[in-house]
């Protein structure tokens, strides 16, 4: 049996706690959170242990059952501190996105992980899930021929004019809005789609964006906040160009197009793991170009993973992730290829989110490795 703890009992954790009862197999140590009020209700509520202090979810007291995975899902302005805490103390980390908000951390704790010899990963997950997988697997199949260009939507509304102080999450706690409104929709929410094109067309070399602030004061005692819309045109190494736009203005989309020189890929939600996976064939009838009307669906065969129920806006198992990082350790898999694909993603995402209007050409410096489809995806 795999075991793991987790460090941050907020709203997400209550997302993880569902999607790990698919997962049976593994068995949560410890959690923990700085907040002994939140610590107490999550753990009440999930029955669970609840570590008293930080030395003792990472187990540095003797006698103490070690995790072989800790989950880090506390702030995004917190990932860093927390992740080097534990990569320090020799533990493997899964970190919730971003990996971390500034590069320089990243690389850091890229080399902190090389240097301890230590797994180091961040969600998002998405990518190896059905929906995501069974895109890849329409790609390799020349579903739409060559293809040449991805539109990707993650527009969330106007989500200032949303009541999010109503959003609970199961165990109590509340929509952390400050902080998202700080972090920005970019750096949490590109990694969606992002991931999935990264696993399929590999490198992005360079990066051309522009983001801005729109809904000025979003909150009267908000320091500053992040950009809440952004747009990024990403040139992949392999020649494949994306057009990714994230906001919290335009009505919710959360579309992807895939146009190849055969036809075109359509999937309607990123945040649903059984979402359908349309494709329009293109032809010709006597002087017109024709996308076809009917749309057939592309499925994988047979049994994919286990899937979790609509909770909110997403219909995710955030639980695939570590779960696969298990795997790959119990079965002596090679886990490099996703602190690799984790430092890609992160510098992608902040090349988007801190472009504004003056940033222009960004060329990339991290490479994103070649991935594996899952193996019900082959
Ligand atoms: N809210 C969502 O819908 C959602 C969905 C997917 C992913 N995420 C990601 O999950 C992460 C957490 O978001 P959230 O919504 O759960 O936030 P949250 O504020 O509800 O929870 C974070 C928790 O971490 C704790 N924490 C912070 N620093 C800590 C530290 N040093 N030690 C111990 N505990 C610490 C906080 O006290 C808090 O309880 C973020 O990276 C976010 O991007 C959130």
């Amino acid at each position: 049996m795999a075991k793991i703890s987790i460090i941050g009992t907020g709203f997400v954790a209550d997302l993880y706690m569902r999607s790990l009862e698919t997962f049976p197999d593994i068995k949560i140590l410890k959690v923990y959170d700085k907040d002994a009020a939140r610590l107490n209700e999550f753990s009440t509520f999930w029955k669970v242990n609840a570590a008293t202090s930080l030395d003792e979810v990472l187990a540095l007291n003797a006698g103490d059952e070690v995790p072989d995975l800790i989950l880090n899902l506390t702030n995004p302005g917190n990932h860093y501190e927390v992740s080097k805490q534990c990569l320090e103390a020799n533990r493997n980390v899964y970190s919730e996105k971003p990996l971390a908000t500034q590069m320089d951390h990243a690389y850091e704790l890229y080399e902190l992980a090389k240097k301890h010899n230590r797994i180091l990963t961040s969600a998002p997950c998405s990518y190896m899930s059905e929906v995501a997988q069974t895109i890849w697997l329409a790609v390799r199949n020349k579903m739409i021929g060559q293809p040449l260009l991805v539109y990707a939507e993650l527009d969330d509304d106007f989500i200032t004019q949303a009541p999010y102080k109503k959003w609970i999450s199961e165990s109590g706690a509340p929509w952390p809005f400050k902080d998202e409104f700080i972090v920005g929709c970019t750096l949490e929410h590109a990694g969606y789609y992002l991931t999935w094109l990264m696993m399929i067309f590999g490198s992005v070399k360079k990066v051309v964006a522009a983001s801005a602030e729109l809904i000025k004061n979003k909150l009267p005692d908000l320091p500053n906040s992040a950009p809440d819309y952004s747009t990024a045109t990403l040139f992949f190494e392999s020649g494949m160009v994306a057009r990714i736009t994230c906001g919290i203005v335009a009505p919710h989309n959360h579309s992807l197009r895939m146009i190849g020189d055969k036809g075109v890929l359509e999937v309607n939600e990123s945040w649903n793991n059984s979402a359908k996976v349309n494709i329009r064939k293109r032809y010709v009838v006597r002087r017109k170009l024709i996308n076809s009307p009917f749309a057939s669906r592309f499925k994988i065969n047979g049994l994919t993973h286990p899937k979790v129920p609509r909770r909110g806006a997403a219909a995710m198992n955030f639980a695939l992730g570590p779960a696969e990082v298990l795997a790959a350790m119990q079965e002596g898999r090679s886990t490099e290829v996703y602190t690799d694909f984790a430092l890609h993603l992160n510098e992608v995402t902040l090349a988007i989110q801190n472009s504004l209007d003056t940033e222009g050409v960004q060329v990339m410096k991290t490479k994103c490795p070649q991935m594996t489809p899952m193996p019900w995806a082959k």
